[in-house]
């Protein structure tokens, strides 16, 4: 019977580390303290000199996190829409931007409520997922925009 459990074990832990078994959420850090960091230290949104020429309204902030660049876009007038895999962190963007439209969703499970003239997505593909749930994702960023539409995608890890 002790040899029997410990095959099992012995099973399980093989399996868990060739991933066999993983299955793969988007299972990101940005919960709790880490979100209040967001959201109270890392402030500074330097790109958006760099984004704002590219971003007409309708503007999806794909993986807005606290809203860092989702809440100065809206002060500059833009109509601006928020997600986020993480449901602390689109807390703490609801706090900026109380009037937004904000949901939790992982980007590879995209189903947005309209279509948008632009998507920026900054810091937030290979975070916890897969190769493969970031190429879906690409794709379900690609079918949320408007035909003629801009996807800012500003990232290091792709
Ligand atoms: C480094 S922060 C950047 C947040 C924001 N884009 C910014 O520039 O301030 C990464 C964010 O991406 C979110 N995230 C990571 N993987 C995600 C995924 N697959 N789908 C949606 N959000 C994701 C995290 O929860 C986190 O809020």
């Amino acid at each position: 019977m002790q040899t029997f459990a410990w095959k099992i074990l012995v099973t399980v832990i093989v399996r868990l580390h060739t991933k066999e078994w993983v299955v793969h959420a988007p299972s990101t850090w940005h919960h709790g303290l880490v979100a209040d960091y967001w959201a109270t230290v890392n402030l500074d949104a330097p790109e958006l000199d760099l984004y704002r020429k590219h971003l007409r309204s309708p503007v999806l902030d794909a993986g807005c996190g606290a809203g860092r660049l989702l809440a100065p876009l809206r002060i500059q007038g833009l109509d601006v829409d928020g997600c986020d895999a993480s449901a602390d962190m689109i807390e703490r963007c609801r706090r900026r931007a109380p009037d937004a439209t904000l949901w939790v969703s992982a980007l590879h499970d995209l189903d947005p409520p309209r279509r948008y003239a632009a998507i920026v997505c900054s810091g937030v593909l290979g975070l916890g997922t897969t190769r493969e749930q970031d190429i879906r994702a690409v794709t379900q960023l690609h079918d949320a925009l408007l035909p003629g539409g801009t996807l800012v995608l500003d990232d290091t890890r792709i």
